[in-house]
């Protein structure tokens, strides 16, 4: 058992990036297993911000091997920038593998993303508009182009044409929008396929090889438990599942070790949907400009609210965490009293647990508990024992709420600024 996964369980944007950096240290191998860039890692080293959409939140270490799994949908073009970024900011980019079982996001993704988003009205998701549910789609449909397919030049050709046939026929007819053009676009991803091809491996393979070996192998989920399709605020969430680490790496549960889950000390959320503790009022902004809460890809200002025990058990549980780290507790500094959301009221009845139902949840009432808060600068501590009492409190009444014990927290977003408690690896 020498693998650790690190996975959002709220609504994304927790801090994974920065947890796996930190958690990264002690790995050989960092993989991302679902999602694709409409994810954004922010990773803080010394005074350089990185924000990183597709390579695992590893790679700013030049000993390390980074790999795409199957799970991921891959955008070439993307893929390059960051490839390029990456080399210019002086780090190594040639210990990255990818999946020859990845899914390929191609330029139709993107229109289908848009059109189906306008034609949405007032249900639309808030998607981050990079193609990812057109992606995930099409694999579903049995019509995606593969990695492994993409790097063969007749195949992509074949295959594209068919699909860019078809794409055009939803996007004139259904959508109205403009086509796409196979030349252009077969033009274009040649060139990438040949960026992308000396990456290409069977990672499952490789993953397997390394894990029997007993190299330490750090799981890097995207997105949030919440916006997992299958556990999370379905229809608004994202077309993939952030706690499907086993299927999306093609490996079995037996060699997972630890299931951290990574939580701010309230909650947030980009894009639509119902979110019970949210505060639209002067303590969220409050807390969205000291949090700096705007979105790493798409620089809209995030929801915000209070930290919500109900959502962080549920995931907790459907994720199989062992392990919380809480971060961004530096963000609740000087708030006279702080609230947690231990449960909701439905037409009189206490629930405990997150309802499946829109409807319900749209008539649910947080109930909150009222905890002290603390006013003393958090940003320098660097042990456990250096927290003030009530910070103590408030993580001690977390883990009592949500039934998993914290074992790492955060006070900043530099990787130093990351501490602790009990073993990880
Ligand atoms: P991810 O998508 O889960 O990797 O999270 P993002 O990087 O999108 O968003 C988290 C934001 O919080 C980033 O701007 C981080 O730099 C920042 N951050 C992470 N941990 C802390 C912390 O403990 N304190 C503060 N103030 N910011 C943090
Ligand atoms: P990281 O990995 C926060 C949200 C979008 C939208 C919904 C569907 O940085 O935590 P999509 O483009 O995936 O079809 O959008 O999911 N969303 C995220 N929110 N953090 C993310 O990633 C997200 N990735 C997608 O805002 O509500
Ligand atoms: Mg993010």
């Amino acid at each position: 058992m020498s693998a650790v996964v690190v996975l959002g369980t709220q609504w994304g944007d927790e801090g994974k990036g920065k947890i796996t950096d930190f958690l990264a240290q002690q790995a050989e191998i960092i993989s991302r297993y679902q999602g694709g860039n409409n994810a954004g890692h922010t990773i803080v080293i010394g005074k350089k911000r990185h924000a990183l959409r597709l390579i695992p939140s590893g790679i700013f270490y030049d000993d390390k091997i980074c790999v795409l799994s199957n799970g991921m949908v891959i955008d070439p073009r993307v893929l390059k920038e960051e490839l390029d970024y990456i080399q210019q900011e002086g780090y190594r980019t040639d210990q990255l593998k990818i999946s020859n079982r990845a899914h390929i996001i191609l330029p139709y993704h993107n229109v289908l993303d848009e059109l189906q988003e306008e034609a949405r009205g007032n249900r639309a998701i808030g998607t981050t508009k990079k193609g990812i549910g057109p992606a995930y789609t099409d694999k579903a449909l049995r019509s995606g182009i593969r990695v492994c397919d993409f790097i063969e030049p007749d195949t992509f050709a074949q295959k594209l044409r068919q699909q860019v046939t078809e794409k055009n026929e939803w996007i004139v007819k259904i959508y109205n929008g403009h086509p796409v053009s196979y030349d252009e676009i077969l033009d274009e991803y040649q060139a990438l396929a040949e960026l992308i091809r000396p990456f290409v491996v069977d990672t499952a393979a490789f993953l397997n090889e390394e894990l029997g070996k007993g190299n330490k192998v750090l799981f890097e989920g995207a997105q949030g438990t919440m916006l997992d399709y299958d556990h999370g605020t379905y229809p608004f969430v994202t077309s993939s599942n952030p706690i499907g680490f086993c299927v999306g790496a093609g490996v079995g549960p037996r060699h997972i070790k630890e299931v951290i889950g990574v939580a701010k000390a309230y909650t947030s959320r980009v894009g639509q949907g119902v979110f019970p503790t949210e505060q639209n009022n002067s303590i969220g902004d409050l807390i969205r400009e000291t949090g700096r809460e705007y979105g790493t890809v798409t620089g809209r200002p995030r929801r915000v609210g209070w930290f919500d025990a109900v959502v962080v058990k549920h995931s907790c549980r459907v994720a199989g965490v062992t392990g919380l780290t809480i971060n961004s507790l530096d963000v609740l500094s000087g708030l006279e009293k702080v609230k947690i959301c231990t449960g909701y009221r439905h037409k009189g009845r206490v629930i405990q647990e997150y309802p499946a139902s829109e409807k319900v949840l749209l008539a649910c009432e947080p109930i909150y508990a009222e905890l002290n808060g603390w006013t003393e600068d958090l940003t320098k501590i660097t042990s456990y024992d250096q927290l003030p009492e009530n910070v103590k409190e408030y993580l001690h009444f977390i883990e009592n709420k949500v039934g998993v014990a914290v074992k790492m927290f955060s006070v900043g977003p530099e990787r130093k600024q990351t501490v602790i408690l009990d073993g990880v690896w």
